[in-house]
């Protein structure tokens, strides 16, 4: 049994006081959501405020990326997944499909993040998914294949166990478009193929594969049921505690 894991990704969104406003206000609505995982990734800068204020509770803390280089350094501007687990982080989000489009992240880039944050003892939640054009181009499984290979290169069965997949369909992304529950199952069917592919079906079979996409309150539920569903990585709806604990509530 594979427990679903709800994460909420708050973007560049939230100065230190309204984030830690948001996770007060958060960890009441959630404190019983023993059903699965709950992880939210504030921006840098709140981090610490937001872990400080969820400590003891059941809501974990991720960033929202970190650097390739896992040794301190000379890189300007770069966040250590050391310092993100410094600040209270237990996950960080690696390869999401705003770094990749606006930032040029290529899957070489998300694997050694993924590197450094597991040789740093956070768990990573490696975002893949296609644009439009691809999908209509018919080739939204080889990029996705591509993604999830590229990304995890070189990481050992152990390794594995600390790794959480988001499926995010970049057309799904803040559209308001979610893909179908149909959709979601198919490619994370096949995403779990490609891990037993490269691993062995039994762990492929423990990773979690979460949806993200436009998730909201009143698409959640049918996403769930989908067997290959385990969660979701929400946007612009975890960005208002109440709604945010409803998709985590689903099943209230
Ligand atoms: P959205 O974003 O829920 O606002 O579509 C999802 C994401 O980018 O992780």
């Amino acid at each position: 049994m594979r427990k679903p894991v709800i994460a909420g990704n708050w973007k560049m969104y939230k100065l230190v006081a309204e984030s830690v406003a948001t996770a007060i206000a958060l960890r009441p609505l959630v404190a019983n959501a023993n059903h699965c995982e709950i992880v939210i990734a504030p921006p840098f800068t709140s981090l610490k405020a937001v872990a400080d204020r969820l400590e003891g509770s059941n809501v974990g803390v991720a960033g929202q990326d970190c650097s390739t280089e896992s040794k301190h350094g000379a890189h300007t501007g770069e966040v250590g997944a050391d310092m993100l687990k410094d600040v209270g982080c237990s996950h960080v989000i690696v390869g999401h499909s705003e770094r990749r489009q606006y930032y040029f992240e290529s899957d070489a880039m998300a694997n050694q993040k993924t590197l450094a944050a597991l040789e740093n003892g956070l768990s990573v939640i490696l975002c893949v998914g296609e644009t439009l054009a691809q999908r209509e181009g018919r080739n939204a499984e080889s990029v996705v294949r591509g993604q999830v290979e590229g990304g995890l290169r070189g990481l050992t069965s152990t390794d594995l166990a600390r790794i959480i997949i988001a499926y995010e369909p970049v057309w799904a992304i803040g559209t308001g478009h979610t893909a179908s529950p149909e959709q979601a199952q198919e490619m994370h069917a096949f995403i779990r193929r490609v891990l037993a592919e490269r691993y062995s079906a039994e762990l492929a079979d423990a990773v979690r594969v979460l949806y993200g996409g436009s998730v909201k309150p009143d698409n959640i539920a049918g996403l769930m049921t989908k067997e290959d569903v385990d969660g979701a990585l929400v946007g612009g709806a975890s960005l208002d505690a109440e709604t945010f604990a409803q998709i985590v509530n689903y099943n209230a």
